[in-house]
């Protein structure tokens, strides 16, 4: 049995239903051929550590047994937390030297955190010698994100899984991978890490106060899924454009818009894009737009002017998988 492995898993992008599909709602997601990388070593002494540099963990180390105890850097709470969970559902024993780098930008908001856990937990199943499921994967990995997080659909786990482009309900009680093998997307960065937590009290802090708008709100997001979802598998680009538009405007209506955004989504707009959205969270991170061949070099160019930074990437990647 190797004692060290390298295990990659696709970043991400939230293409309809974000905060929706926090209660119990669809949503449409791609994982992205931007990468997290993790190397897993199995140590002799039963110490954890770990070397995260892109999010400024260096040589963190501490002993199995204090793991989860004490003051955790927050770039290293899913790691720390996800080995744990791993040691104590499978008990299994020895030390774990982890180093992780992703291929992107951490702030760009590609769920670089929950790639890490999935790549982690999957390397742990192969240096244990376990026998295990995506689904097990899944499972483990998003146990994770709410012991930290305590709220979360794990749409960002089941695409760090799964790969490719997935139609995903809360939890994984839906996890169905759709044949799509191109997405004209173009996706937008507004320069600011947008704080997922943050955002999803705000918005259940607004359920609170306006229950019966919020929910006819998620409602109606729940039928621009099911209508994106079949535009994409027709290749009906100008209606999965024109969805993406009626989405936006609900997530402005759940008050997750910023100016900058709006201004990227207007530009792209204006610039010929079918349609145009916040992806994830919002507060910040990224825009996506969709639009033909023929427009895309506009939407890019007025991306640009309004502000904001076109990042090229590929859809529809592969999932988690073993590098070598
Ligand atoms: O900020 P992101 O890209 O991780 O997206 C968050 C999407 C939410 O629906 C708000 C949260 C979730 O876990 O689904």
């Amino acid at each position: 049995m190797k004692n060290k492995i390298t295990v990659s898993a696709p970043g991400k992008l939230m293409l309809f239903g974000e905060h929706a599909v926090v209660y119990n709602r669809p949503c449409l997601v791609t994982a992205l051929d931007q990468r997290m990388f993790a190397t897993v070593q199995k140590l002799d002494a039963h110490d954890f550590i770990l070397d995260a540099p892109d999010v400024n963990v260096v040589s963190y180390k501490k002993q199995l047994k204090t793991l989860g105890r004490g003051d955790i850097p927050k770039g290293a709470q899913f790691v720390e937390f996800g080995c744990q969970n791993f040691f104590k559902k499978y008990k299994v024993r020895g030390g774990i030297y982890i180093k992780t780098k992703a291929q992107f930008f951490p702030k760009y908001g590609f769920g670089s955190s929950s790639a890490s856990t999935v790549c982690l937990i999957k390397a742990l199943f192969h240096l244990f010698g376990l026998a295990f499921s995506q689904k097990d994967i899944f499972d483990i990995s998003y146990k994770t994100v709410l012991d930290i997080q305590k709220k979360g659909s794990g749409f960002d786990i089941a695409s760090a899984v799964y790969g490719g482009i997935l139609y995903f309900v809360t939890g994984g009680k839906v996890i169905q991978p759709l044949k799509i093998d191109r997405l004209p997307l173009v996706v937008g960065y507004s320069g600011r890490k947008a704080d997922t937590a943050v955002l999803m009290r705000q918005v259940s802090e607004k359920a609170a106060k306006y229950p019966n708008v919020i929910d006819g709100i998620y409602m109606q997001i729940e039928v621009i899924v099911e209508l994106a979802k079949k535009a994409l598998l027709k290749k009906d680009w100008e209606r999965l454009g024109e969805l993406m538009s009626i989405n936006q405007g609900y997530l402005e209506s759940l008050g997750v818009g910023t100016d900058m955004l709006s201004a990227m989504i207007y530009a792209s707009r204006n610039a010929g894009a079918y349609g145009a959205k916040l992806s994830g969270a919002g507060g910040g991170d990224c825009m996506i737009a969709i639009c033909s061949p023929i427009y895309k070099k506009n939407v890019v160019a007025a991306i640009e002017k309004s502000g904001g930074t076109v990042i090229s990437c590929n859809f529809n990647a592969q999932g988690v998988r073993i590098e070598l």
